[in-house]
């Protein structure tokens, strides 16, 4: 059976929406993986559908990946039908999200209600570490569902460029920050008047130079608090509508970013750490200045940012730090650096962590098919 795509909303994002034919197949399973990303210069408000109010930009991680396989059989009811697994098992605590999603997507794939899908998901990293799974798990989602686009136009496996920009384009009507984990090293999210192809409805590669200092960055992830976070990113995003410096940190966000082009290009370091932990600190000042107020840092991760500043101040070494929406701690480093700072990491901040738990990551290069 073929269906034609006939809706052409002026409203949307036209260039996303498919214009050829589709056939139809009885059922088969796609499967990718996608990893998470840690912003250097954050996402924190947004408005329309899941458009940024200032540009972001992230290191793709690579250890912290979601795998899925998504397994899709035709079906004739009405309505999106599927089902969530985690590790094998059911996990219906996700389906208002991904449900969500479909309503967002369909006009850009509009075979969606025409099957039934189960999707199977894992985590590298433990589920309840408190580590965003959103990013990689949407992104993973919205890979797999092009895989399967794909495969319904006749076309070839590999997820081509434009592809991917489409998968980012889903990924981020899923989750804003999903967006910036199809590709790698550093992608840029959000419309910034410096940096030539930025847009404000999917990540793109940061097309410019970047100094080896940058290359193969480590990240080890100190897991402060594994539990629920308070308040969930979607509550703190719109929590910046009425926000009394949300003005300002719009515009210290893209001044930020504009300053990291030279420093990226030039490897300036302590250029560099400044950036980050500036803009990881600027984050939660808008948790604690919110109304409601509210804060996601636990004494332990003061502990490990003075432990940090200390160490830095002591050793001349290029170690930072940065935040996302919650407890744990990103200790950011050159691959140069390895050797002292993990031995640092190991004997002066895993105490500071839950069960002395940590992830060590690295950048890498986006989702990819499995
Ligand atoms: C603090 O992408 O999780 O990690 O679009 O509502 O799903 P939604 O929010 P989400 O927000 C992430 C915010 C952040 C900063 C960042 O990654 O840029």
């Amino acid at each position: 059976m073929v269906i034609f795509v006939e809706e052409m909303n002026p409203m949307t994002s036209n260039q996303y929406l498919t214009t050829t034919s589709y056939t139809l197949l009885e059922k088969g399973t796609v499967s990718c993986q996608s990893p998470s990303n840690i912003a250097l210069v954050k996402y924190w408000g947004k408005y329309g559908e899941q458009l940024p109010k200032n540009a972001s930009i992230s290191f793709t991680l690579s250890n912290c990946h979601t795998k899925t396989t998504l397994s899709y059989e035709r079906k004739t009811s009405e309505g999106f039908d599927f089902e969530v697994f985690l590790n094998d098992h059911k996990e219906d605590s996700f389906k208002p999200k991904i449900q969500k999603f479909f309503e967002r997507i369909e006009a850009y794939l509009p075979f969606l209600k025409e099957y039934k899908f189960n999707i199977n998901t894992t985590n590298s990293f433990p589920h309840s570490s408190g580590i965003a799974s959103s990013a990689s798990g949407m992104s993973a989602l919205a890979m797999c569902l092009i895989a399967l686009e794909n495969r319904l136009l006749g076309a070839p496996e590999s997820i081509s460029e434009a592809k991917k920009q489409k998968a980012s384009f889903l990924a981020r009507l899923g989750s804003g920050s999903a967006c910036r984990s199809i590709d790698g090293p550093l992608v840029v999210w959000g419309e910034h008047q410096n940096i030539e192809g930025s847009s404000n409805l999917l990540g793109t590669r940061y097309p410019y130079n970047v100094h080896p200092n940058f290359h193969e960055y480590q990240d080890t992830i100190l897991l402060v608090d594994k539990g629920e976070k308070q308040v969930s990113s979607t509550v703190g995003h719109n929590l910046m509508h009425e926000h009394p410096f949300a003005e300002q940190r719009f515009q210290q966000a893209n001044n930020h970013l504009s300053k990291l082009i030279p420093v990226l290009k030039e490897g300036d370091l302590s250029a560099f750490v400044q950036i980050v932990e500036r803009e990881a600190l600027s984050l939660h000042a808008m948790m604690l200045t919110s109304n409601p107020y509210f804060i996601l840092m636990k004494p332990n991760t003061l502990e490990i940012i003075n432990r940090i500043w200390e160490f830095r101040k002591e050793t001349g070494s290029s170690v930072c730090f940065t935040l996302d929406a919650g407890a744990n701690v990103h200790v950011l480093f050159p691959k140069e650096e390895r050797e002292e700072v993990s031995q640092f990491i190991r004997t002066e901040l895993t105490s500071f962590c839950s069960k002395g738990e940590f992830i060590e990551d690295e950048v890498g290069i986006g989702a990819f098919l499995l």
